[in-house]
């Protein structure tokens, strides 16, 4: 597939099976996700957490009853995105990076995936930072929820990011 073809492909699907996604394509997605560039190259900084199965359901049910729905639309993985701290700004954009990585892995194999900021409003949540095996020092950054398309359904947006060029 062309990368504009990849590029266009990937939306935030928010319409998802709970299939389990094929581990060839998984272990793609993860491989694309640990090639996406880090600030200053510390790649022990941050680390992915791949959620699936019972430990996804009950990730999903605690984002039931925390935030009052299912924030990760009913996928069948979930990859978190914790960063170690370096700063607010680096952390962030490391996780932009690599979230991103891991939308486009999947477009290109048509799976539905959405970039997600809003895990982190259960970044106090003891059930989901303990399977996340997360250390007291990492925080999460972002997560990317992946499944089958259940619909092709996606947002109406503009996609038009304004540029200023300059000679
Ligand atoms: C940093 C960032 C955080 C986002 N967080 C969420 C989120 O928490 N929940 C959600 O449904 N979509 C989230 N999105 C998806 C955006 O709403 C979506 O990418 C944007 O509207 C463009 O639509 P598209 O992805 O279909 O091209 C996020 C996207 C980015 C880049």
């Amino acid at each position: 597939m062309e990368f504009k073809e990849v590029i266009y492909k990937r939306r935030s699907n928010r319409f998802l099976s709970d299939k389990p996604l094929k581990k060839e394509d998984l272990d793609y997605i993860l491989e694309i996700a640990q090639r996406a560039p880090v600030g200053m190259g510390k790649y022990e900084w941050t680390r992915l957490v791949l959620l699936e199965g019972e430990a996804l359901k009950t990730v999903q049910n605690e984002f039931v009853k925390e935030i009052g729905k299912d924030v990760s639309y009913g996928g069948s993985a979930l990859i978190y995105i914790l960063h170690k701290g370096a700063s607010d700004t680096i952390d962030n954009l490391d996780g932009g990076t690599i979230a991103e990585h891991i939308c486009l892995a999947a477009a290109e194999k048509d799976i539905g995936s959405v970039f997600l900021w809003s895990v982190t409003r259960t970044k106090d949540n003891k059930t989901i930072n303990d399977l996340l095996q997360k250390r007291e020092e990492e925080k999460i950054i972002a997560a990317v929820t992946l499944g089958y398309k259940a619909s092709e359904e996606v947002r109406d947006v503009s996609h038009k990011i304004k540029i200023l060029k300059v000679k």
